[in-house]
């Protein structure tokens, strides 16, 4: 039997987090699959705390991030360096995850190498192209470059036959966040950071908060700030824990409205292994992440949603989920709600997996078996009712 060779390509932070399950499966099929891993690093601190935590050696680092890099330097970068890696590896297929533009230039870079590309996290869809910005661009075209099409949740398979992606190219597999989530989240979990640890996670109501988006910047992002900085002002009982990201242009903004103030925390952002539990034990979170929204639900965390659109309606229509957008007092409102209506609060914390059942992974790596003759059946498929 011959092996086929399987090359992951990633470089921002959930990327590393949903691409790692996968990583991690391929390599349990020697006999028949050859591993590559290459990295862009359009992240770099942030992709490597991923890295290390789930024991991840790239064979490949391009490691192409450079302070305050436009969506032009990281494309052409990106796609640069992984000219060379398909020139020299030659894989038979490329995975790429979700919408970024690491996403988006590995896909056409292996489609100029006339490589199949197999699209995980495949179909997400706002419909309007300019929001996100420019990620709901990058699963698009992504998706029209991909051979293989790893959908989630049924919604997205909606989607990408909408779309006339040929059915039998797609496979439902549940999304691989919630495999990396099932290994990582743990009741017995002890934080390193002193901070962490000493919170009184009985009797305050800790609420997380991220936001990165690109089209939340400036002044959107402040009107959070703002709305947040009177809340705590108003609750004695509500503490802060805002791990900020690393892009200057959100850090700025923040240590502006949110510095020194007491009971807010601003720290650099977590690990994912405290992260993910420090989402287990808040209260609520505001956030405009992607991730973020999958991995609250399942821990049974209402999550306010600082976007006007999202892609993952599934957590929306369960209730544990709602979208509020940036108006400073709409933000001020909604958080208030869930701080002192017991009943509003009760109805959205319920925990729910539309998401995924933690066998994404194998799903994937099944299916790419399948589709090189390797093994006969396809796998069973993801479903969430
Ligand atoms: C990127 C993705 C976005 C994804 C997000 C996850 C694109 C266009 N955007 O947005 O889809 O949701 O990652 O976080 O692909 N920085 C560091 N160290 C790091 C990471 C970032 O210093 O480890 C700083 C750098 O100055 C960098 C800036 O953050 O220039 C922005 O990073 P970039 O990847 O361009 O955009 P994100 O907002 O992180
Ligand atoms: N995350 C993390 N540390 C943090 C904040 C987030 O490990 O300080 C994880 C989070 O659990 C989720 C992922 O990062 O899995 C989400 O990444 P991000 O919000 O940067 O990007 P998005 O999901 O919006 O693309």
């Amino acid at each position: 039997m011959s092996r086929i060779k399987v090359m992951t390509v990633f470089g921002t932070r959930p990327e590393a987090i949903k691409m790692a399950p996968v990583v991690l499966e391929l390599a349990k099929y020697p006999e028949a699959i050859t591993p590559v891993v290459a990295v862009t690093a359009q992240h770099r601190e942030m992709l490597d705390q991923v890295l290390k935590l789930f024991r991840i050696a790239p064979d490949y680092d391009l490691d192409i991030m450079c302070k305050g890099q436009t969506l032009f330097d990281i494309t052409c970068r990106a796609m640069s360096g992984l000219n060379q890696v398909l020139v020299k590896e030659k894989p038979d297929i490329v995975l790429v995850h979700g919408d970024t533009t690491t996403t988006f230039a590995g896909a056409l870079a292996a489609f100029y190498h006339q490589t199949t590309v197999g699209h995980v996290e495949a179909g997400l869809r706002t419909g309007n192209k300019q929001s996100p910005f420019p990620e709901e661009m990058n699963r698009k075209l992504t998706g029209s470059l991909a051979d293989m099409h790893f959908a989630p949740t049924m919604t997205a398979r909606q989607n990408l036959l909408q779309e006339n992606v040929d059915p039998g190219a797609v496979v439902v597999t549940g999304n691989t966040v919630i495999d990396a989530l099932m290994a990582t989240v743990d009741d017995g979990y002890h934080f390193t950071s002193r901070l962490l640890r000493h919170i009184d996670y009985a009797n305050h109501k800790v609420i997380l908060v991220t936001t990165h988006r690109r089209e939340n910047l400036g002044e959107p992002m402040r009107h959070v700030y703002q709305a947040l900085k009177e809340i705590v002002i108003d609750h004695a009982d509500v503490e802060i824990v805002f791990p900020v990201h690393k892009n200057p242009l959100v850090r700025q903004v923040v240590q502006e409205e949110l510095g020194e103030l007491d009971r807010v925390h601003l720290i650099d952002p977590l690990d994912y292994q405290p992260f993910a539990n420090l989402i287990a034990r808040s209260y609520l979170v505001l956030t405009d992440s992607g991730g973020v929204q999958e991995e609250a639900p399942a821990l049974g965390k209402p999550v306010l949603v600082l976007r006007d659109t999202t892609e993952r309606p599934e957590a929306v229509a369960a209730g544990t989920v709602k979208l509020i957008g940036t108006d400073r007092d709409r933000v001020y409102a909604e958080t208030r709600r869930l701080l002192i209506d017991g009943c509003e609060y009760h109805k959205m914390a319920n925990a729910v997996n539309p998401y995924g059942d933690g066998q994404a992974a194998r799903r994937i790596v099944t299916a790419i078996l399948h589709k090189y003759g390797i093994v006969n059946s396809r796998p069973d498929e993801f479903a969430f009712y």
